[in-house]
């Protein structure tokens, strides 16, 4: 029996990820990949795309978020783990794909607009313009059938099934139409100091952040040190409570357990006890998989050789889909 086909990608855009990606991206992969023929991307094509993007640590950052994702339990033996610009046929694809998206269609996304306002007129290049149509070579490379993201993905996935059905209804079906799969409410994180935020990379400050490769010293004094409010109650509610809802989000996504259960082993517990704990469980989580990547990256040769052993696996699944592709469109 053929497991269905799964497509996602992490862009090497910092040294670490966060907390943030961690929950809500790996140990999604993690969870999935017994099920799936999951293609994991490290979108190096993508990073390029950022305004502030640096050419010279750009490769470090790849094999960095490579060993994250084994770190994490992403097996390259068994899931395809690679990186993007090893797989020339992305870039082939996009371009095909370009001549079939509607200028109009692509200045709809509120993605490009947010991060044009962000990156400013020098930072907004085509390439910031033309990154939803290259995702959509991402996925429709590896005939998916889901794709895990994030919601604020949904517009991209959106216009991924409208150029493949177009496609489709234009030149032949050749493309798989792919479904998103997003998180539940549960897997999203929030800043540990804007707890009305995301936690994201492009925070303003470092103090909300928890990166997976931070000291365990440093993750405890960030979580210590997170917001919360005047109360003294560990009571879920995003509204009235949201620091500490977050924390408690944290604590649950990151040991298992269910909101109800957590509320009762705080009962009746101060913050500073309570911040204690989630410390002791995010710390307990991370320092493993911490340890693990470095060692993996104490050897970058094996990780290079796994991840071309990688390349070659999604290139070959590529290339036979591009073909199919240019045959479609007579080249
Ligand atoms: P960032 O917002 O830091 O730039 P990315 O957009 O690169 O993060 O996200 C990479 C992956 O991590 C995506 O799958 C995204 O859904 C997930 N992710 C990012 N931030 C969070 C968060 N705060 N909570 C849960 N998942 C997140
Ligand atoms: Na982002």
């Amino acid at each position: 029996m053929t497991k269905p086909r799964l497509y996602s990608g992490i862009q090497p855009s910092s040294d670490s990820l966060h907390l943030g990606n961690y929950v809500g991206a790996l140990l999604q992969f993690r969870a999935m990949q017994g099920e799936y023929d999951a293609f994991f991307s490290i979108v190096d094509l993508h990073a390029l795309t950022n305004a502030a993007f640096d050419p010279k640590s750009l490769a470090a950052a790849s094999r960095g978020l490579a060993a994250q994702y084994i770190a994490a339990g992403v097996d390259p033996g068994k899931s395809t783990l690679y990186v993007q610009s090893h797989v020339p046929a992305h870039a082939q694809l996009a371009w095909v794909l370009n001549t079939i998206t509607g200028f109009g269609e692509a200045s709809r996304m509120t993605q490009f607009k947010d991060k044009s306002q962000r990156f400013g007129a020098e930072g907004t290049t085509v390439g910031l313009f033309d990154y939803p149509v290259l995702m959509a070579a991402d996925i429709l490379l590896f005939d998916t059938e889901v794709v895990p993201v994030g919601d604020d993905q949904k517009q991209h996935i959106e216009l991924t099934r409208n150029l493949a059905e177009r496609f489709n209804a234009r030149f032949g079906e050749v493309f798989t139409v792919p479904v998103g799969q997003y998180p539940e409410e549960g897997a999203r994180i929030y800043d540990l100091q804007e707890p009305t935020s995301k936690m994201s990379k492009s925070a303003a400050t470092d103090a909300g952040l928890i990166w997976v490769l931070d000291e365990p010293s440093v993750t405890r004094k960030k979580i210590m040190r997170a917001v919360t409010d005047t109360g003294a109650e560990v009571k879920y509610d995003w509204t009235t409570k949201p620091g500490v809802t977050n924390l408690l989000e944290i604590y649950t996504a990151i040991t298992g357990s269910s909101v109800a259960d957590a509320e009762a082993v705080f009962a009746g517990k101060g913050y500073g006890d309570f911040k204690r704990t989630v410390a002791d469980a995010v710390i307990a989580e991370l320092e493993p998989v911490r340890a693990r990547a470095l060692e993996l990256l104490a050897d970058p040769a094996e990780l290079d050789r796994l991840l071309a052993l990688n390349a070659a696996r999604a290139n070959e699944v590529a290339e036979a889909t591009l073909k199919r592709v240019y045959e479609a469109v007579g080249i």
